[in-house]
């Protein structure tokens, strides 16, 4: 059996944490993509090549804590609008969406681009200020030293840079299921989508 499910949306719109729990429900394998350009945005800022760090990226040079800061992320959304720096982590993307039993793969681009034919998309929103929110919490429980109004800066500068790109930008699938999670509980966001996905399986 194979069934992706495509996860888009800005950053920290809950896409991770809805991501992570349909596929804890599913027994589904997860990628996130962002780790990817994270991954290479974090080579970019030790003065790498982007190019060649995407095209040499291994699982090893995937450590989720280590990428997920706001220098990390500024760097990846950077690197993330190089054409050919998304298209060295195609391959690898579109592989692990088609693997047997079932994939989620979260990101910007998935129901677009990487997964047109995915058999659900969903396409994840809140509010600036929500979604602000939601990362200074994430991000000063980790002992980071952030302020509410530098993480709503940051978040503000990688929508802009991820929605108005030439490759790739950061927009729903005409056939996404849209869900602004602003008022809803995680447990309320990860049941709209679970029926979404049994819907796809019964349809299936
Ligand atoms: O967790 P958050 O939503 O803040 O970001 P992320 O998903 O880790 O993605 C970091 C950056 O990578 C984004 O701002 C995008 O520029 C880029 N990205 C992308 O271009 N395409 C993807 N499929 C995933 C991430």
């Amino acid at each position: 059996m194979t069934l992706t499910v495509a996860v888009d949306g800005p950053a920290a719109s809950g896409k991770g944490t809805i991501s992570k729990a349909l596929a804890a429900h599913f027994s589904f394998a997860h990628l996130d993509t962002g780790l990817l350009y994270r991954a290479v945005g974090a080579q970019l800022l030790q003065g790498a090549d982007p190019l060649e760090a995407a095209k040499a990226l291994r699982a090893e040079d995937i450590d989720a804590d280590a990428l997920r800061n706001s220098a990390v992320a500024q760097a990846a959304s950077k690197v993330a609008a190089i054409p050919e720096v998304r298209q060295a982590l195609l391959d690898f993307q579109r592989a692990f969406a088609r693997r047997a039993g079932g994939a989620v793969l979260d990101g910007r681009d998935i129901g677009t681009v990487i997964c047109p034919e995915a058999e659900v998309k969903l396409y994840i929103t809140a509010s600036d200020e929500v979604r602000a929110e939601r990362r200074y919490l994430e991000l000063s429980a980790k002992g980071q030293d952030v302020t509410p109004e530098g993480v709503l800066d940051d978040l503000k500068a990688r929508d802009k840079r991820d929605r108005e790109r030439a490759t790739a930008p950061l927009k729903a699938a005409n056939d996404a299921l849209l869900l602004d999670t602003s008022e809803l509980s995680i447990e309320d966001a990860v049941a709209q989508c679970v029926a979404a996905v049994n819907a796809a399986r019964n349809a299936g």
